[in-house]
């Protein structure tokens, strides 16, 4: 069966009877011995605890500026804590629009402002850096695309987002990394998401025929202009101490991921770069692919290639559902818009078989 998310391993989930998981060991993947580390379900919940603390310490609430090709649904729990949000430009090369940014902070300016590392991708943070300083901002890097530190990536802001459970087996696991310990946030409190309805999904979809489970296509948006169910975040920011207990366990075999990752989607590349029409947004070999990104000629092209590779098993996605400020400021928001419209991306997760999936993409129509 084709998943648009990898499945755990038997030794993931007996880790859930295993001891209990130490929190800041598994932090060591992501940041370094000096660096405090805060564990939330989500980094959606992160971000909310960054804005928090620096309304803390200054007494308002923080302008926080979000690239406008940013998911919504992770923008909840800034909006239920009443942040004003500007929503930036972006290029076609996903990085900031400088020009822009400058223009726009004359009126008013960041105190946060997040930079994203998009499908795995390196953006350039120098540059993010000099801005911030020049504007003085805090720079929130955000790393949930990204499956671990690497060249140019999770080491250039005041503060780190990563992300594990959306690229390892894990139900939850959001981590924020606060590199300025003048610029730190608390702990999140309370009771934690259950894992119920994620263990269940997956020991069915480990265990049962493949003939009896419903295709993964069969969930989420069904044509290319319904946006991604990313969900309401209905989720409380707490990291379940299960949820940890597993993440230790596939936190061991991150080299081996990244491997997988990149070799899956190398191969399905070579299928995919058969059809003219569009061509992949970055290497995938260069990287560890969150996603394999295609970069589709026109909206029609990736609107037609969604249905085709569905009608066909694959769990192909669009990305991300853009927030209302942004889809109704269309000329402002273009750059972003288009994005939306053209790229389409497809699941390299490591627990994929690329030869099931390479063949289900290159073979004939269904
Ligand atoms: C770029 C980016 N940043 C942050 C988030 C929030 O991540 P999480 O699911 O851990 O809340 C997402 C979620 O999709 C995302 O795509």
């Amino acid at each position: 069966m084709i998943t648009g998310a990898p499945l755990p391993g038997w030794s993931e989930l007996a880790a859930l009877f295993g001891s209990s998981a130490d929190g800041a060991a598994l932090a060591a993947h992501w940041a370094e011995p000096t660096e405090k580390t805060l564990w939330f379900s989500r980094s959606a919940w992160a971000l909310a605890a960054i804005t928090t603390a620096w309304r803390r310490k200054h007494g308002r609430l923080p302008r926080l500026w979000v690239p406008d090709y940013f998911c919504n649904a992770s923008l909840d729990p800034v909006r239920q804590a009443g942040v004003p949000l500007t929503f930036y430009p972006i290029g076609l090369d996903l990085a900031p629009d400088w020009e822009e940014c400058r223009r726009l902070a004359l009126s008013a300016a960041p105190d946060l402002f997040i930079v994203v590392h998009y499908f795995g991708s390196a953006t350039d943070v120098r540059t993010a850096r000099e801005f911030c300083r020049l504007e003085g901002a805090l720079l929130i890097e955000d790393c949930a695309h990204v499956l671990e530190p690497a060249a140019g990536i999770g080491r250039g802001g005041d503060f780190v987002l990563w992300s594990p459970h959306k690229l390892l087996p894990v139900p939850q696991g959001g981590l924020l990394v606060c590199r300025d310990l003048d610029e730190d946030a608390s702990p999140a409190t309370g009771p934690a998401p259950g894992l119920g309805g994620w263990l269940l999904k997956r020991v069915v979809q480990k265990l049962g025929p493949g003939w009896l489970l419903p295709p993964a296509t069969r969930s989420g948006p069904q044509t290319f202009g319904d946006d991604p169910v990313e969900g309401s975040l209905a989720e409380t920011p707490s990291l379940a101490s299960k949820a940890l207990k597993i993440l230790a366990k596939a936190a061991d075999a991150l080299p081996r991921v990244a491997a997988r990752r990149r070799d899956t989607a190398r191969a399905l590349l070579e299928v995919l770069a058969r059809q003219d029409g569009w061509h992949p947004l970055f290497d995938p070999a260069a990287v560890t692919p969150y996603r394999l990104v295609m970069r589709c000629a026109s909206p029609d092209i990736a609107a037609e290639r969604f249905t085709r590779y569905r009608r066909r098993g694959i769990p192909v996605e669009s990305w991300p559902d853009l927030a209302p400020e942004v889809r109704t400021l269309p000329a402002r928001h273009r750059t972003a818009l288009h994005l939306r419209a053209t790229l389409l991306c497809f699941p390299v997760h490591q627990t994929l078989e690329a030869g099931v999936l390479t063949r289900r993409c290159g073979g004939p129509e269904r």
